[in-house]
């Protein structure tokens, strides 16, 4: 069997809205891959054949919230997708023989807090198995395209990612209220505000390392700092009222530095409501990225559903949580194959899709 006919056993840890589309690709698109289990938190999902929980049809695997089942399973690589994260569940898995793949976080666990980066090294010699943490940004924007681009680049002075999303579109407001803090006063957004932000700003961080780590920039440090701006009136998002006073815009920024000078940066203009803070940059929406260097060299990217059909917001909003998804489920037998420890944008090789035009 030639490494083009494997199929691979996968489990998905978290069936929310990444999750989703994970699993309605490989039911439609993926005969490669074999659904053998689904992690699930919501104790209604329990039971619940992983097809019909989205909207296809039955495929007789039942989710299951029962963490000792999901270890039991036999499977290749586990898509982890959950809301919160869990060094333990992951290295459980490792080093039970199960390659991870992860939206949520270890972009860059070399970077990582030395306690966990052991612990999860251990389980990966364990288990003789890979861990890959990817997808928009952090993930390709910030990893794999910056890499991709510098490829063109004699020499590099200064790199910039700059997000600017308005988060208002966003259905899943137990991330944007509960983690991302929209909605709390804006003395709690900190780097250190709340376990969600410091989690947050780590993955960012760690972000910057690995582009600076992978094109020597030699930094010695990288800053997060925050600034939060509070909503003028009161506005209904989804099921939650984001109410006047509170956080509606977070502009956050990780710089890599070297000496004091910033060498390599992230930043983020982010919002919920509608409101847009008049004493910051107006970007385009959508991630741009500018390397300052020999050639210096700038590109815009933003994903829709479709740049030529009539689609509805919805489903437009639905296009990030796509790509997102389809750069750890690409990148699947890559990671497999890859040797045990922590795979990169920076290690693996490019990752493209595995479907593409179906024409094979
Ligand atoms: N790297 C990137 O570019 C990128 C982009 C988007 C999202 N993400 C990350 O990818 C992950 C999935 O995002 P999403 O939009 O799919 O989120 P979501 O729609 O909110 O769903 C996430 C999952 O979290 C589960 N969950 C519920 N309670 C939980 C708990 N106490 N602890 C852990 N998980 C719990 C849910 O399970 P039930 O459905 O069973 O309740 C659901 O399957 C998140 O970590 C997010 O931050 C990364």
């Amino acid at each position: 069997m030639t490494e083009a006919d494997r199929r691979y056993r996968v489990i998905a840890w978290g069936t929310g809205a990444v999750g989703t589309e994970l699993i309605t690709t490989i039911i439609d698109h993926r005969p490669d891959l074999e659904i053998v289990g689904a992690r699930v938190y919501s104790a209604d999902k329990a039971g619940v054949d992983i097809g019909t929980l989205v909207g296809r049809g039955a495929i007789g695997v039942a989710a299951s919230t029962d963490v000792d089942t999901i270890l039991a399973l036999d499977a290749d690589c586990v898509l982890y997708t959950p809301r919160n994260t869990s060094i333990d569940d992951v290295c459980a898995l490792l080093a039970g023989g199960k390659n991870v793949v992860t939206t949520a976080f270890l972009f860059h666990p070399q970077r990582t807090a030395p306690e966990d980066r052991e612990r999860l090294l251990q389980a990966c010699r364990t288990g003789g198995t890979t861990v890959h943490g990817s997808g928009l940004n952090p993930g390709n924007l910030s990893g794999v395209l910056p890499l991709a681009l510098s490829g063109m680049s004699r020499t590099i002075e200064q790199i910039t990612l700059q997000e600017r999303a308005d988060w208002s579109v966003y259905d899943s407001t137990s991330i944007t209220f509960d983690n991302m803090a929209f909605g709390r006063p804006v003395a709690d957004i900190s780097p250190t505000g709340t376990e969600f932000l410091a989690f947050n700003s780590a993955i960012f961080t760690e972000q910057v390392w690995l582009l600076a780590d992978a094109l020597h920039a030699g930094i010695d440090e990288v800053t997060a700092t925050v600034d939060a701006v509070p909503a003028e009136s009161d506005h209904q998002i989804f099921d939650r009222i984001l109410r006047a006073g509170t956080t509606a815009g977070q502009r956050w920024n990780w710089a890599g530095r070297r000496d004091g000078r910033t060498l390599v940066e992230i930043e983020t203009l982010w919002t919920v409501g509608g409101e847009y803070p008049k004493h910051w940059p107006r970007p385009r929406h959508g991630w741009t990225l500018t390397i300052e260097g020999d050639p210096s060299m700038q590109t815009h990217f933003f994903s829709l559903a479709s740049f030529s059909r009539d689609v509805d917001m919805a489903e437009h909003v639905r296009s990030a949580n796509v790509a997102t998804a389809m750069q750890i489920l690409n990148a699947v037998p890559a990671v497999c194959a890859a040797p045990p420890g922590f795979a990169t944008a920076a290690t693996l090789p490019l990752i493209r899709s595995h479907t593409g035009f179906n024409n094979r």
